[in-house]
Order: structure tokens, then C-alpha cells, then sequence
């Protein structure tokens, strides 16, 4: 057994010795370690699974990240406009563009603004923001208005929004208001994600004119008038009354934004 082995270790020295006289330091490679080729399976096996997808942006995403986006957050997602837009981009060629309210253009609208509003004027004010086109910031300087806007549905007629560029500051005009875009937050060739600093009011749901548009009093002023218009209920309050109730609001509102 033992002389089997020593002949087989001779046999083994002398078939692997190199012939040049190269040193022994410097061994020729592995001569057959099957190279594997992940591309040619066995033709029984099951196909490969698929390579995961590329991550695609979802707005929440963007806006979490960046940052005082609480109340837009909060709506689109109770409206699900938010899972609408992801998905528009998944499925829509041409990108799409997305006005993003900061959490002081909300505060700027008039009490009462958003609860006055149907669910379903909710989600078109939401989808007004929703342009179902990419626009980078230069292509704003040629873009031909009115633009359409998801609110508006297939035809789009019913919500155009018309923007403005002089220079790098662009402008948003509804037709009852007029937004800044402050800040690009997002921006991949698909879809682009601008911060405005209002709120953009479509023409269809606020009527031009009304005080809706206006900036709010400011915060130390006593307000004055509390009732949306149009509605009759709510006559004089008293200003001990209305302190608290805004009081009140404010705290709820955290609250909530907290149970996030
Ligand atoms: C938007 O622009 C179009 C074309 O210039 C114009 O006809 C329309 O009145 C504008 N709308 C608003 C609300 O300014």
C-alpha cells in the first residue's frame, strides 16, 4: 500500500514537473476547472427567475425623505392618489411631473378649505397637481399652455393648469391662484417632483376671486370670520370661542400628524 503511494507520487512528480526549466514557484494553472456558464441551463430546467425589477420612485418616498410634505403625505395617501401616481408611472410612457405643496402652503389656505371639500374633490384637487407628462425645469420655458392635468381625466379640458418661465423661476397659474416652484425634489427623466409654495387651486372647484386664494391672517390676529363661505350655521362666535376652538384644531392636527 505504502510503496503503491511513493510510485504514484513519483509518477505525479514527473508528469507535473514542468519541462522548461521554469521554477517550481511558479505553477501553470488548473488545466480543467469547468468555467461555469450561468447562460445555457440544461434544457429541462425552469427558467431563471427573473432579475429583480428596478426600483421605481414612489412619490411617498420622495416626499418623506425631503421632508415637510405632512399634510400632501396624509392626503395622498387617505385619497390614494398617491398609489395612482406610482402606478400612472409605471404604466405611462411619458412620465409624469408632480407639484408638491409644502406643509405651510396648507396652513396658508383658508380654515376649513379642505374639510368643505367632497372626497372627490380631494382627489381631483390632488390629481390637479399631477401632470401626466415628464417636464424637466428647461423644458417648462417652451411647454405649450394650457398643461392638462390628471384631474381633467382622459381629456384633461376641465383642470389646465398654465405655467409661466422667466429665467430659472417658474410659475403655476390656475386661473384663481399662482404658485412658485421653489425647489426641484426629485427628478429621474420620468418623473420629476417640484416643491411649490401654494397649494394650486383648480378653477373648477374654487371659483376666481374667492377667498379661498387669499393668505391667511396672520397668526396673532383674531379671526374674524370662521364659516366657509356660502354657509349660514355658524353666525357670531364669540373670540374666547373661536381661540380655543383654533387651539383646539392646531392640537388635533398634530395629533395627527403624529399617529402618521
Ligand atoms: C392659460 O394659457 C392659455 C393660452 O395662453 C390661455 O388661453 C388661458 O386663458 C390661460 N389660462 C389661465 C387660467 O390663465
Amino acid at each position: 500500500m505504502k510503496h503503491q503511494f511513493i510510485v504514484l507520487s513519483l509518477l505525479f512528480l514527473i508528469y507535473a514537473t514542468p519541462t522548461s526549466a521554469q521554477p517550481a514557484a511558479s505553477p501553470a494553472p488548473p488545466p480543467s476547472l469547468p468555467t461555469p456558464s450561468p447562460v445555457s441551463p440544461p434544457p429541462d430546467s425552469p427558467p431563471p427567475p427573473a432579475p429583480p425589477p428596478v426600483a421605481q420612485a414612489s412619490i411617498l418616498k420622495i416626499l418623506v425623505k425631503s421632508g415637510g410634505f405632512t399634510v400632501l403625505v396624509k392626503l395622498l395617501r387617505s385619497t390614494h392618489v398617491a398609489d395612482q401616481v406610482d402606478s400612472q408611472l409605471a404604466d405611462l410612457n411619458d412620465g409624469i411631473t408632480f407639484f408638491a405643496p409644502v406643509d405651510a402652503a396648507f396652513s396658508a389656505l383658508k380654515a376649513g378649505t379642505l374639510n368643505s371639500l367632497s372626497d372627490e374633490q380631494q382627489v381631483q384637487l390632488l390629481q390637479f397637481h399631477v401632470v401626466p407628462t415628464y417636464l424637466s425645469m428647461s423644458q417648462f420655458q417652451t411647454v405649450s399652455n394650457p398643461l392638462m392635468t390628471k384631474a381633467g381625466g382622459t381629456g384633461g379640458k376641465e383642470f389646465p393648469l398654465n405655467v409661466t418661465s422667466v429665467g430659472d423661476r417658474v410659475s403655476v397659474f390656475t386661473g384663481v391662484n399662482r404658485a412658485s416652484v421653489t425647489k426641484t425634489l426629485y427628478t429621474d427623466g420620468k418623473l420629476a417632483v417640484y416643491q411649490v409654495d401654494k397649494v394650486l387651486l383648480p378653477l373648477s372647484i374654487f371659483s376666481a376671486g374667492s377667498d379661498f386664494a387669499q393668505a391667511p391672517a396672520p397668526p396673532r390676529k383674531k379671526p374674524v370670520e370662521l364659516a366657509v363661505s356660502g354657509s349660514s350655521e355658524v353666525g357670531k362666535v364669540k373670540t374666547g370661542d373661536v381661540v380655543r376652538l383654533v387651539i383646539g384644531i392646531g392640537v388635533a392636527g398634530v395629533v395627527a400628524s403624529l399617529g402618521l
